[in-house]
């Protein structure tokens, strides 16, 4: 059924959009290009907030954590839970660094493989009936039949490079199963191949830079895995990045955990410019560890590995919250310039 779209207004500019009933206004913004700014896109962050100030929206998520109280009485709403009942006018500063390199596309998708990758991560592959062109890094959203709201996921499959404008079909994610969590239990337990999905995207500022000289740092921890393999990938591939060094490292609560050198041993050239470093976090004192690994949190790895050096290097993580936030200030203090740092951060 064809849904009602409304023209959404940016209040004090020339600036409008088109949103059907059934989009959300942040995403919209997006497929029509206007620079909205946004992290999660899940409702988490807060940092899709915008004031309405004339017309009546619709939540998807009345309780979505990213908005509290006080901004509801203030009229404000989260860009990625706002859906239009009419047209509205809102008040919102847009920036620049926001403005998709590929406008976001839905699509149905069906799901066409699964893989294990360890005890509790997997990964799944879905055809998209339209292509959807993304960046290495970039994630999507998945809706699931029976699942309120979408989930995000990084792909963890090569992206496009510049110049390059026709995107492929295949959208590869890799999932950890979340104790209690639905999506991820609907992923795991119930999709089969063959079953449908709905997936929009790409989303997300976290995409590998392929103009920049400076070599390569990934650091994943946990279900972070996804875009950093996208971007090791990217950097693999891309004819501009020929000679640039990458260094990976793997945060892991224990030894069953660590995963991911498989995927990039296999890449051209990975022997001679790339280096693979797991780092475990919950080994007790007393407990052997293969050999190479290093004992401890991910951020501690990175600072005595590379100490001042990290300030030459561009910086990609992805993972937990609070692998983010204590890697964040260990690059803060060793004064790593923040635009040499990109991420997502994960809800
Ligand atoms: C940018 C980004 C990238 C991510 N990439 C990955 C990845 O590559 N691999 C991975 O394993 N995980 C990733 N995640 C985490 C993932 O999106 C899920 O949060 C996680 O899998 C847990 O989902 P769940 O459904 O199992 O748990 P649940 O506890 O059922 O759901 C948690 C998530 O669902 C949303 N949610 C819950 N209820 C509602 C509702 N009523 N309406 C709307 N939304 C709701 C929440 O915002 C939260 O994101 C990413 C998250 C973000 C923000
Ligand atoms: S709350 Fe909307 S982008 Fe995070």
């Amino acid at each position: 059924m064809s849904q009602a779209v409304h023209t959404i207004q940016l209040a004090g500019t020339d600036q409008s959009f088109p949103c059907a009933e059934n989009d959300t206004l942040l995403r919209a913004a997006l497929r029509n290009g206007i620079a909205f700014p946004y992290e999660c896109n899940v409702g988490s962050c807060g940092n899709c907030k915008f004031e309405l100030l004339e017309g009546v929206m619709a939540s998807c998520w009345p309780e979505a954590p990213g908005l509290s109280d006080k901004d509801r009485a203030r009229n404000r709403g989260l860009g990625c839970q706002s859906r239009p009942t009419g047209p509205l006018q809102i008040k919102l500063r847009t920036s620049d660094k926001y403005a998709p390199q590929f406008p976001p596309v839905r699509t149905p998708a069906k799901l066409i493989a699964s893989r294990v990758i360890t005890h509790d991560l997997s990964e799944f592959t879905f055809q998209t009936e339209a292509p959807m062109p993304f960046l290495s890094g970039q994630y999507a959203l998945i809706q699931m039949d029976g699942i309120a709201g979408p989930r995000a996921y990084s792909m963890s499959n090569v992206g496009l490079f510049s110049g390059e404008s026709q995107g492929g079909n295949l959208i590869e994610v890799q999932v950890r199963r979340v104790p209690g969590g639905q999506g991820s239990a609907h992923l795991f337990d119930h999709l089969k191949p063959g079953d449908s999905v709905e997936i929009d995207g790409p989303y997300g500022m976290a995409y590998l830079r392929e103009n920049i000289e400076r070599d390569i740092l990934c650091i994943a921890g946990g279900s972070g895995l996804a875009p950093m393999i996208s971007i090791a990938r990217g950097t693999f591939s891309s004819p501009r990045m020929a000679g640039r060094k990458l260094s990976f490292f793997y945060g892991a609560r224990a030894i069953q955990d660590v995963c991911g050198l498989d995927m990039l041993t296999t890449l051209p050239q990975w022997q001679e410019r790339g280096t693979y470093q797991a780092v475990v976090s919950g080994a007790n004192a007393e407990d052997s560890l293969p050999e190479g690994y290093l004992r401890g949190f991910v951020h501690d790895a990175v600072a005595q590995t590379f100490g001042d050096r990290l300030q030459q290097m561009e910086i990609y993580f992805a993972g937990p919250a609070m692998m983010g936030q204590s890697l964040l200030k260990t690059l803060i203090d060793l004064k790593v310039p923040m635009d040499q740092v990109h991420f997502d951060q994960f809800y």
